[in-house]
């Protein structure tokens, strides 16, 4: 997820530029840039990038002068291909130095597009999969081709997902800008338009806001703009809003806290997250692995996987992944504890450290000791160049978008999914499957996104059941199999933001112990995806309901209800495989957490004590 912005008008470029780089920084910080057409020479174009954040990059212009000029693009960018630097940031150049390009995206044959253009002599200067647009835009742009006819032609190549916005020193009161899969919006001022990736941005300047659609191009000349589809260069009329939202709101989208609006964002981050590992075919793609994974010659005789908090839990998808498909022993280690005790670890032990900031001081102490121990690490992290991804082997790098909120929600999703392709690549190559075999569950991944738009419709019915729990003090999650995750994960989620005090236990667990507990004012939220252990949990449920406990079960749209407990307290989720089920089952327990913290008035986005990325052990 990246912030993009095109400005065309009679103000300052750059100031527009940037001012709307600081409100589209949340969306990415590591680092930034703007291309200008000068107004006294509009025939070159001014790139000026920085690492970090826009700060650093006006700090940058403050110390070079402003480029003064009236057509700017500008990107702030959150790493997804090559690490944060000035080379990778953007605006990216062809090689004539007269296109510069903003994307924001993935593209997902970049590989063999950067190949083509290599062979036919295109200098590439960064790591980025943007830089290919750049380079099919220069070898369009020919003949009496206009920069909109290159665009097109250009996108007409690519897979994946892009919002761009291209300038050209050729047509320097043009912008074009065109979007697939990912959001783009464009606001009409009196003598101005503007491009960008989010409606924050347009705000200052209008609150007409043309929502640009799916496979759509614009072509913006000065204040005038004309919209077409890509495919087929036919007119399009775009949908038209107006925006009556306040700055904060527009920050986040609409969305009353940040937690709700990441809530809502994972069916997409799901599907960045699959991007290119999932091919059409369901075939899983693995990029970068560390190579002794694949040597068969090589024994692998334990995976260790090591994280905290909430990617603890995640990474359980892995282990049951890796040990049903390897069949290689898999250890789940709390990160904090690996450093002073972890058992036997050598050359034959692969450690799969999960962390979506990658700054986690104990997971990188875990992955340190790990080293020292001469294991092969791997990590699952959302950022590019962070500690973590640095310091193991090789990197599976989540996808997912800066997440502002500090309960982790589509980090824990994506976490969970790269979980599951870790163990069935290594699972088909070490031959321990089929690839056909790999490819079903590919595909059966790919369906799941939508399985999650799906699930998101039983936030009504969760609002009801908020207001009726918020004065509760404890409650209780149960589970059986790998849904144990799931209720590890909605304890904690429960605990962080609303501050109830919550457990999670194996169902079979309670009779143990924590039966003694159950009263009126002890709810108890029964997850109940697996079928082969549906039957067992129902008998759970009437122990708990014999004891007067209020019953939230979750459970899948196909299984039948539960005895003794209402319809208004059974959730409903997409029947999906049972093993894919966590990455769908954990969102109505998401939704739960934050209504019962927002219906206690808590701080959900920062709650007491708690830390997004905590660096200290
Ligand atoms: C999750 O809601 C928590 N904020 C926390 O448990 C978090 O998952 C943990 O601190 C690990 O963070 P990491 O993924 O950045 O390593």
């Amino acid at each position: 997820m990246c912030g993009i912005i095109g400005y065309s008008g009679s103000r300052s470029a750059t100031r527009v530029v940037l001012e709307s780089l600081e409100r589209l920084e949340y969306r990415g910080y590591d680092s930034a840039g703007l291309a200008v057409l000068e107004q006294d020479s509009p025939e070159t174009l001014t790139i000026v990038k920085s690492h970090g954040k826009v700060q650093e990059l006006t700090a940058a212009l403050d110390l070079r002068g402003m480029p003064t000029g009236h057509t700017a693009i500008g990107h702030t960018r959150w790493a997804t291909h090559g690490r944060p630097s000035v080379e990778n940031a953007h605006p990216h150049q062809d090689c004539t130095g007269t296109i510069s390009v903003i994307h924001n995206g993935i593209i997902e044959n970049f590989r063999d597009l950067r190949i083509e253009l290599a062979a036919k002599g295109h200098t590439f200067v960064s790591d980025t999969d943007s830089e290919v647009l750049t380079h099919l835009i220069e070898d369009a742009y020919t003949g009496h081709a206009t920069l909109a006819d290159a665009v097109r032609k250009a996108l007409l190549r690519v897979e994946g997902a892009y919002a761009i916005v291209v300038v050209s020193a050729r047509e320097p009161d043009t912008l074009v800008g065109a979007r697939l899969n990912a959001p783009l919006v464009l606001g009409r001022g009196e003598d101005e338009v503007i491009i960008s990736s989010d409606i924050t941005a347009l705000l200052p300047y209008t609150t007409s806001v043309v929502i640009l659609g799916d496979g759509e191009l614009v072509e913006v000349h000065g204040a005038d703009y004309v919209v077409r589809t890509i495919a087929t260069n036919s007119p399009a009329t775009p949908e038209m809003v107006e925006v009556t939202w306040d700055a904060e709101q527009v920050q986040r989208g609409g969305y009353p806290h940040f937690m709700l609006k990441e809530i809502f964002e994972q069916p997409e981050a799901l599907r960045n997250a699959l991007r290119e590992r999932v091919q059409h075919d369901g075939t899983i793609v693995l990029q970068d692995m560390p190579a002794r994974l694949m040597d068969l010659e090589h024994p692998i005789s334990e995976v260790i996987i090591v994280a905290c908090g909430s990617a603890l839990y995640a990474g359980m998808m892995a282990r049951y992944a890796l040990e049903q498909h390897t069949r290689i022993p898999v250890r789940i280690e709390v990160a904090s504890e690996f450093r002073y005790y972890h058992g036997p670890v050598g050359p034959d032990t692969v450690v799969l450290a999960v962390s979506q900031s990658g700054e986690t001081a104990d997971t990188l102490a875990a992955v340190l000791e790990a080293h020292r121990c001469s294991a092969t690490v791997v990590a699952i992290t959302n950022v590019v160049g962070s500690a973590i991804a640095r310091a193991a082997d090789g990197a599976i790098m989540m996808q997912a978008g800066p997440e502002i909120g500090v309960a982790a929600t589509k980090t824990f999703i994506t976490q969970e999914a790269c979980g599951l392709l870790f163990g069935l690549w290594l699972a088909r190559e070490r031959g321990e499957i089929a690839p056909e075999t790999a490819q079903e569950w590919g595909r059966k991944l790919l369906a799941v996104p939508d399985a999650i738009e799906k699930v998101l419709d039983v936030e009504p019915q969760i609002v009801m059941l908020a207001k009726e729990l918020a004065h509760v003090q404890s409650a209780l999650y149960i589970a059986r199999g790998m849904d144990v995750l799931l209720a590890l994960e909605g304890a904690l989620k429960l605990k962080e933001v609303s501050y109830i005090h919550a457990e999670a236990y194996p169902a079979g667990e309670l009779k143990h112990g924590p039966i003694a507990l159950l009263s009126a004012d002890v709810p108890i939220i029964a997850i109940a995806a697996q079928k082969a252990t549906y039957a067992k949990m129902v008998s759970n449920i009437q122990e708990v309901v014999a004891r007067d406990a209020p019953v939230i079960a979750v459970i899948p749209e196909d299984m039948e209800d539960v005895p003794g407990v209402s319809d208004t307290s059974i959730i409903r989720f997409p029947a999906v495989d049972a093993f894919l089920a966590p990455l769908v089952a954990v969102v109505p327990l998401q939704l739960l957490a934050y209504h019962l913290a927002v219906e206690r008035g808590c701080n959900v986005d920062q709650p007491r004590n708690l830390a997004k990325s905590v660096t200290v052990e």
